[in-house]
């Protein structure tokens, strides 16, 4: 029988980091030896107490349905803690809800948001599920290009928005670029949208993974933004729990009873026993946290030092997250390639480094390496990168 799928099944563009990541594991089942820079995930374990605590609960017979589907009480008043202790930010319980990954979040944001035609503002570079979700909700994605340190400047913002603009994403730190915006940067893009009706979407799930001294700004405690913000953050990069699916957020309070009700029809919120663990990671002893961003801290220097001492590669040092995001176009004549796609397969190919081409962030210049990996398998992957462009 032939299956005739919705439209919107069928003009989905499948995520590109997941398909290279799944290209590198096929290799690696074939017995090569993949150095594996792809990945969007810490390499890190799940710090012991919140497998315990996850451990307890099953235990105690935490396995029915969580209720409310917005997410369980307790978990609600860990997740205003959590806002108030590391962003700054003064949320009533009501005011936030938890999903499933972050991911879920801004899925649910933007069905709660966007009529067909409704407009939302994406910096480029973007993280690969904005545009795609922002369509499947009806909207049309406006990108927005960055200036030379990879950032969207104020007039950028201003010139994009229009009377559709619903909301605009603002991703600090950054996936795929790892740069975080600063406080007076953020004041004047906030300035700008302050002068119209549109919401931020601020997606701020790496704000524990910093280089610097102090942690990013949080977008909503700016002048007039609280109001206007949905903040976004999630278990899933700060706790090492990508596989847990814990994402959660603060805002307007309508917004977020809406995305309680989505959730209510879709999924029925994230796992009983999950969110229950969550609590303990959001409330608990925060020292792992502190111990990862110290080895991403000692990587970074690996990496950039290694990519900048390759010919052809410009290498912006990262502020935060687990990625640096080279410019490799000084070395496509030197390959024979064309683009990053171009880029990225022959080091996977020919050098068996897996890494994202910058492609499918909106920059085709640029590859995306995660250094969410061993320090050993960062020597080695710098290495075999050297050799192939010496
Ligand atoms: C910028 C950004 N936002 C959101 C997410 C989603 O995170 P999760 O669904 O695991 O909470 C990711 C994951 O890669 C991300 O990089």
């Amino acid at each position: 029988m032939n299956i005739r799928l919705a439209q919107r099944a069928a003009a989905l563009v499948p995520s590109a980091t997941l398909a290279v990541t799944e290209k590198a594991r096929a290799l690696k089942a074939r017995g090569v030896d993949v150095i594996a820079f792809a990945a969007g995930q810490p390499d890190f374990d799940t710090p012991a107490f919140i497998k315990q605590a996850a451990i307890s609960a099953l235990e105690r017979g935490d396995t029915k349905y969580p209720t409310p589907a917005v997410g369980i009480p307790a978990l609600r008043d860990a997740v205003c803690a959590y806002f108030r202790q590391f962003c700054g930010l003064d949320y009533a319980p009501n005011a936030v809800c938890v999903n499933v990954g972050a991911k879920d979040t801004l899925y649910l944001a933007f069905q709660a948001l966007i009529d067909p035609g409704d407009e939302v503002i994406v910096p480029v570079p973007y993280w690969v599920s904005y545009p795609e979700q922002v369509r499947l909700a009806g909207g049309t994605p406006v990108f927005v290009e960055p200036d030379a340190n990879l950032k969207m400047t104020p007039a950028a913002l201003a010139a994009a928005l229009t009377p559709r603009t619903r909301a605009v994403i603002i991703n600090s730190p950054s996936n795929p670029s790892g740069v975080a915006y600063s406080a007076d940067e953020l004041a004047a893009l906030a300035e700008v949208i302050a002068g119209s009706d549109a919401l931020v979407i601020a997606d701020e799930i790496y704000h524990r993974l910093y280089f610097g001294q102090q942690a990013p700004v949080a977008l909503a405690s700016l002048p007039g933004m609280f109001a206007r913000t949905l903040s976004v953050n999630g278990c899933s990069k700060t706790y090492a729990m990508t596989g847990w699916r814990l994402g959660f957020a603060g805002g307007p309070q309508p917004l977020i009873k809406a995305i309680g009700q989505l959730q209510g029809q879709a999924t029925s919120g994230p796992t009983s026993f999950v969110q229950t663990a969550c609590v303990d990671a959001l409330t608990g002893d925060q020292t792992c946290v502190d111990e990862m961003r110290a080895a991403y801290r000692r990587r970074v220097e690996t990496m950039v030092a290694g990519l900048r001492a390759i010919d052809g590669v410009d290498c912006p040092m990262p502020d935060g997250t687990f990625y640096v995001f080279p410019d490799v176009s000084g070395t496509f004549a030197r390959l024979g390639v064309s683009d990053a796609d171009g880029f990225a397969e022959r080091a996977l190919d020919q050098a068996h480094v897996a890494m994202v081409s910058g492609v499918a962030f909106g920059m085709p210049k640029r590859v995306r390496l995660s250094f969410a990996t061993s320090d050993q398998q960062i020597e080695t992957g710098l290495a075999r990168l050297t050799k192939m462009l010496s």
